[in-house]
């Protein structure tokens, strides 16, 4: 397949007598891909059912002729303000109950029917203007679903919505005091016209009332993005993406995947350290111009997955970003390394953000490929040095891995509803899973719970508190190295503690007899060396005990081929057991430097050094901020 590059641009950014020039050092500098017109609904439609698409059709034109293909957004993230005046109850509202007001982006509620119509009527203008257009090449629908926390919302349109998906689910109510426990506080209902959304509450709502809103709200995203879906699908047949974001776990991203022909994501390597990441300081300071080694890899495979093989970076960060705490400048070669690994990892392509740093707005401190006055800035030159490598030596496919880490959106919000201690989250966890394999120098798939397992030897699920009938049968006749643990299996669909107690797999001799969690100055040494913290299962059972804490628990237990953790390792705890069930599927793992990480793709290896030290492996040398391929 061919790997190609792209940028965003914004032609209502800038005069039109720019537009051709922009478009020919685009071509020249390697791009074959622009996204455009994702925030332009007040210049597509300046006023109610009156449409100014003459700009557009020129941009696409000009853009088209230079040999450019186009990803048109539909512009549904940024409602116009005269939307509001028509419809003064679609903003989305907060926790506390605050209207999240207009003016800056997504301030919409997902559940409110007239915003909803309003998006597939102008998806349907775009569609049927455009969905033949030859510069058309592929659709965006909207802009990073859920981004700055705007996925939940406790507007009147929620309740309402939250309501009725509550009634055709559990169709009586007292199916539903049942399901969620309603005895515990006097909390039964006696209609669905009585519940409430789980905000505003004196102390904490019941954790089964939470995580159907949470399915609710997921549901709530995956309809809004059907219904455009469905509207540029009637008029067009080019293929149909989204821009996910980092760390984003507040809808089901693989069950929108589904709907969708592209997995795309937003890749800000240094923005998401600074902001996203739950690490030290000395390691923020260490990665501070690169990016945390793991983090960009591990959306990579998670969006591979999501996109079942078909997933692009539709933004990647070419220079210093402006919303971080501190936003400094990428080491030089940063821009191409980052690039280079979403190849590796199957990228189809990679889009910078954006084209020309703005000169106006909320973005006039974020770097583009060129400056606001039009001079190179310091990422083009990388990007100009890519696009001949890609051309002259373009990767192959991406090995299918022998490890899968299963990821699973529902126990992201079951971790977060109930976390039992401070700074237990799961995204933290499978990341903290994922950095231990890596360090191993394993290649690993991201899946999700309904993904095939057959072709892994090495399958782990650590922390999915749900485990599908459907999985747990197809790990039971999996020949699989199976790792699981912490809280693997804990609850039952309506958040319910099964009994008898948590075993995670049938016919397992391990029971989870009680938990706790720990202070982060109270970590357990572990026998192997390492170290458990913050969370600790007491494990009984007959299994083999293979690991245990120093105060004498068992810490990992063994079944035949299923290894069970009790307790949040650390990467050395992780790694141990990493590379037991390793070595009993047959799999060769290596201990990488700090900084080293590598990706098999056919039959060539990727070794990224994001280390400002050199490295050597295996008699390889591998120089600091370097890609080396063989
Ligand atoms: C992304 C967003 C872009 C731009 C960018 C800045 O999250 O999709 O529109 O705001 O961040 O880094």
């Amino acid at each position: 397949m061919k790997r190609t590059l792209g940028t965003c641009y914004y032609p209502e950014h800038w005069p039109p007598s720019l537009w051709e020039e922009d478009a020919r050092r685009m071509v020249a500098a390697g791009l074959s891909w622009v996204r455009i017109g994702e925030f332009a609904w007040s210049r597509l439609e300046p006023r109610p059912d009156t449409y100014a698409f003459d700009w557009l059709d020129r941009a696409l034109d000009i853009l088209g002729h230079a040999g450019l293909r186009v990803v048109l957004g539909t512009p549904t993230a940024t409602p116009p303000r005269w939307m509001l005046d028509r419809y003064p109850d679609m903003l989305a509202l907060d926790a506390q109950g605050q209207p999240r007001r207009f003016g800056s982006r997504r301030h919409y509620c997902f559940s409110h029917a007239g915003y909803r119509a309003e998006c597939a009527r102008i998806a349907t203008q775009l569609a049927q203007r455009y969905g033949n257009t030859p510069a058309l090449a592929a659709w965006q629908i909207d802009n990073e679903y859920g981004c700055h926390g705007t996925a939940l919302s406790y507007s009147a349109a929620a309740q309402a919505a939250f309501r009725l998906w509550l009634q055709q689910r559990y169709e009586t109510i007292a199916a539903l005091n049942a399901a969620w426990g309603n005895a515990f506080w006097s909390m039964d209902y006696t209609s669905f016209a009585q519940i409430d959304l789980p905000n505003l509450t004196v102390t904490t709502p019941n954790p089964a009332h939470v995580l159907d809103f949470r399915r609710f709200s997921s549901d709530q995203v995956l309809t809004f993005n059907r219904l455009q879906q469905e509207a540029l699908r009637a008029h067009s047949d080019a293929p149909i993406a989204h821009n996910y974001m980092g760390r984003s776990v507040d809808f089901d991203h693989f069950a929108m995947g589904r709907d969708l022909d592209i997995a795309a994501w937003d890749s800000y390597p240094l923005g998401f350290l600074e902001d996203r990441i739950a690490a030290s300081h000395q390691h923020k300071r260490a990665y501070a111009r690169q990016g945390d080694p793991d983090f960009q890899a591990f959306h990579h495979d998670l969006y591979r997955g999501v996109g079942d093989g078909r997933w692009w970076v539709m933004e990647q960060q070419p220079g210093p970003v402006n919303w971080a705490p501190y936003n400094p400048a990428p080491l030089a070669g940063m821009v191409r390394l980052w690039t280079w690994e979403a190849f590796a990892h199957g990228a189809e392509a990679v889009c910078y953000f954006r084209w020309r740093q703005a000169r106006s707005g909320q973005e006039q401190m974020h770097a583009g490929l060129l400056r606001p006055d039009g001079g190179a800035a310091r990422g083009l030159a990388e990007v100009q040095q890519v696009a001949a490598e890609v051309a002259k030596a373009p990767p192959e496919a991406p090995t299918p891995a022998q490890v899968g880490l299963i990821f699973d959106y529902e126990s992201a919000w079951a971790w977060e509803i109930s976390p039992h201690g401070r700074g237990l989250c799961y995204f933290d966890l499978l990341l903290e899973v994922y950095r231990a394999m890596r360090g191993l120098g394993l290649s690993v798939d991201i899946v999700g719970t309904t993904a095939p397992m057959d072709g892994y030897k090495v399958i782990a699920l650590p922390g999915l508190m749900f485990l599908p009938e459907p999985l747990h049968e197809a790990l039971l006749q999996s020949d699989a190295v199976v790792l699981m643990g912490p809280r693997t299996a804990v609850l039952d669909a309506h958040f319910r503690t099964p009994v008898p107690l948590p075993v995670a797999v049938r016919g397992m001799d391990i029971t989870v007899a009680a938990a706790e969690s720990l202070r982060p100055d109270m970590p357990l040494r572990l026998k192997s060396g390492g170290q458990l913290g913050l969370y600790r299962e007491f494990l009984e059972g007959g299994a083999q005990v293979v690991d245990e804490t120093e105060d004498g628990s068992p810490a990992i237990m063994r079944q035949a081929q299923i290894f069970y953790a009790g307790g949040w390792l650390d990467e050395q705890g992780w790694q141990h057991l990493l590379r037991l069930a390793c070595a009993q599927a047959g799999i060769e793992t290596l201990a990488l430097p700090p900084g080293v990480r590598r990706r098999q793709a056919g039959s060539e290896w990727f070794w990224f050094n994001y280390d400002t030290k050199e490295h050597r492996v295996n008699g390889m040398r591998l120089p600091p901020i370097s890609l080396t391929r063989c």
